[in-house]
C-alpha cells in the first residue's frame, strides 16, 4: 500500500478521500519525470537553480495530481500514494490546498535519515538499481546520488512540530529506529501508521509452499481436511532436505491447522507455528466436491465464480477477497518477521503472492501455485525476486484456467475444457 523510499529524506504524501475501503494506487513522481525527460543524465537537474528542470518538476507534480483526481472520481480509487520528495513547505502547501479543494485527507509520511551507513546501505541496495542509472557504473551512480541529496539539502525544510501541527503526518526515523505520529484522523490513517511500524528493510526471504499432495488432490476434489498421499509424504521429506540445504537463520514455520499443512511440517523438524488464518479457502456447499460435480450439481454457481473469481462467494463459504481479509494479521506479521516458511493452500498461496508481487485482484485467482514447488521470496530494489524450486516430487495438477465460456448457458464441455488431463 505504501512505498518504501529510505534516501536522505523523503516525504510521501497518503490521500484518502472519505469512503474507508483500500483500492491504493502509487503516483510516483520519478516515472513522470523519465517520461517528461527521457535520458537522466546527472544530479544537476536537481540543483535548485536549474529553472527549467524546477519548471519541468512542477510541471510533472501537477500531472501526477490531475490523475490522482482521475483515479479518484473515475477508477473508484481510495487511496493514493504521492511519491515523491516533496521537501518543500511550498510543495506541501499547495498540496494541502489542492487536497482541501478536492475534499481528500492528507496523510505525510516523512523518512528522515541522518545515519550517514544507512544512507550509503540504502544507495548500493536500492538507488543504483534505479531506472535513473540503467547502464550506469555502480560507483558514478553512488557519487552521483550523493550529489543530489545535496541539492535535496539546499530546500529541505522538514515537518514542524509547530507550524505543521494541524497536519497528520508520521516521521520515520533512520528507517523505524524511531517514530513520531501527529493527528491521526481516521481508520486508514491509523492502519498506514500501523503498517509503517511494522515493515523492516533487513535483508531475508520469504518461502511459500504448498502442502505434499493431499488424498482429497488425488481424487480431484476441493476443501476437506485429509492427510498427505504417499508422494505427499515423500515431498515433505524433500522440503525437509532442500531447508537444511539453504542454512537459513533463525527461520520461523507456519502451517494452517489443518492435516496436510501440519503433516508436511512435521518432516521439517523444525517448531512450527500453525494459524487458523492460514486455512485453505471455505469452498461452502462445494467443500469435497470435484469441479465435475460442482458442475453437476450447481452448473449456475460455477459460471458466476468464472465470470469473477475473486469476488465470488460460495454458497456458505468464501471468496477470495474474504480470504485476503482473513490474511491481513498473517500479512501484517510476515512483514515483522524475518525468514519465515509458510505451509499453506493453493488459494491461500496465491493471495500471499499477490500481495508480495504486487499482483491484481483479477490476476489473483489464476496464480500458478503448483504442488511440490517452492517459491523463494527475496526483497530486492523495486521489487521481489522469485525463485520457483520444484523439489521433483511428481503431484497431480490443482490449476484450472479461466474457461473462454463463462455464461450460466454454457455447456458443460465448455465449463470443463480447462481441468487438468489427470484429474
Ligand atoms: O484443489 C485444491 C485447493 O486447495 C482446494 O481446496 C481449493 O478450493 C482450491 O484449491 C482453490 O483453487 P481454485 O480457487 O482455483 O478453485
Amino acid at each position: 500500500m505504501l512505498t518504501h523510499t529510505h534516501t536522505h529524506t523523503h516525504l510521501n504524501v497518503v490521500f484518502t478521500p472519505t469512503i474507508e475501503l483500500c483500492r491504493c494506487q502509487i503516483f510516483n513522481l520519478g516515472q513522470y519525470r523519465r517520461e517528461a525527460v527521457q535520458s537522466y543524465k546527472s544530479f544537476e537537474f536537481f540543483r535548485p537553480d536549474n529553472e527549467e528542470a524546477m519548471q519541468i518538476r512542477k510541471a510533472c507534480a501537477s500531472n501526477a495530481l490531475k490523475d490522482v483526481v482521475i483515479y479518484f472520481s473515475k477508477e473508484h480509487g481510495q487511496v493514493a500514494v504521492f511519491d515523491a520528495t516533496n521537501t518543500t513547505r511550498e510543495r506541501r502547501v499547495s498540496i494541502v490546498s489542492f487536497a482541501k479543494e478536492k475534499g481528500y485527507k492528507v496523510f505525510f509520511v516523512e523518512s528522515i535519515c541522518d545515519d550517514p551507513d544507512i544512507i550509503a546501505q540504502n544507495i548500493t541496495d536500492v538507488k543504483v538499481s534505479s531506472p535513473d542509472y540503467l547502464n550506469c557504473d555502480k560507483e558514478e551512480a553512488l557519487a552521483d546520488f550523493l550529489k543530489r541529496i545535496e541539492c535535496y539539502k539546499q530546500t529541505y525544510v522538514p515537518l514542524d512540530d509547530e507550524k505543521d501541527r494541524r497536519l497528520s503526518y508520521i516521521k520515520i526515523f533512520n528507517v523505524g529506529s524511531r517514530y513520531l505520529v501527529n493527528c491521526v484522523r481516521d481508520h486508514i490513517q491509523s492502519r498506514i501508521v500501523y503498517y509503517l511500524m511494522n515493515i523492516h528493510v533487513t535483508p531475508r526471504s520469504i518461502y511459500l509452499s504448498r502442502h505434499g499432495e493431499s488424498n482429497m488432490n488425488l481424487l480431484g476434489c476441493i476443501g476437506g481436511d485429509s492427510g498427505l498421499s504417499p508422494r505427499g509424504h515423500k515431498y515433505a521429506t524433500a522440503l525437509g532436505t532442500f531447508i537444511k540445504s539453504q542454512h537459513i537463520k533463525d527461520l520461523k514455520v507456519w502451517t494452517s491447522h489443518m492435516k496436510r499443512t501440519i503433516q508436511t511440517a512435521e518432516h521439517l523438524g523444525i517448531p512450527y507455528e500453525q494459524w487458523k488464518a492460514l486455512n485453505e479457502i471455505d469452498a461452502g456447499v462445494c467443500e469435497e466436491l470435484t469441479y465435475e460435480e460442482i458442475q453437476d450439481n450447481h452448473p449456475e454457481e460455477f459460471a458466476l465464480r468464472d465470470q469473477d473469481k475473486y469476488r465470488y462467494r460460495y454458497p456458505k463459504g468464501e471468496s477470495y477477497e474474504d480470504l485476503v481479509h482473513r490474511l491481513e494479521p498473517v500479512i501484517m506479521e510476515l512483514e515483522r518477521q524475518e525468514n519465515v516458511l509458510v505451509v499453506c493452500h493453493q488459494a491461500v498461496m496465491r493471495c500471499l503472492l499477490a500481495y508480495l508481487l504486487d499482483k491484481t485482484a483479477d490476476e489473483l485467482p489464476y496464480l500458478k501455485c503448483p504442488l511440490h514447488t517452492v517459491l523463494k521470496l527475496t526483497p530486492v530494489a523495486y521489487g521481489c525476486k522469485v525463485e520457483h524450486v520444484f523439489l521433483n516430487v511428481e503431484a497431480v495438477n490443482t490449476h484450472r484456467e479461466r474457461p473462454g465460456n463463462v455464461d450460466v448457458s454454457r455447456d458443460p464441455e465448455e465449463a470443463l475444457k480447462t481441468i487438468p488431463d489427470h484429474f
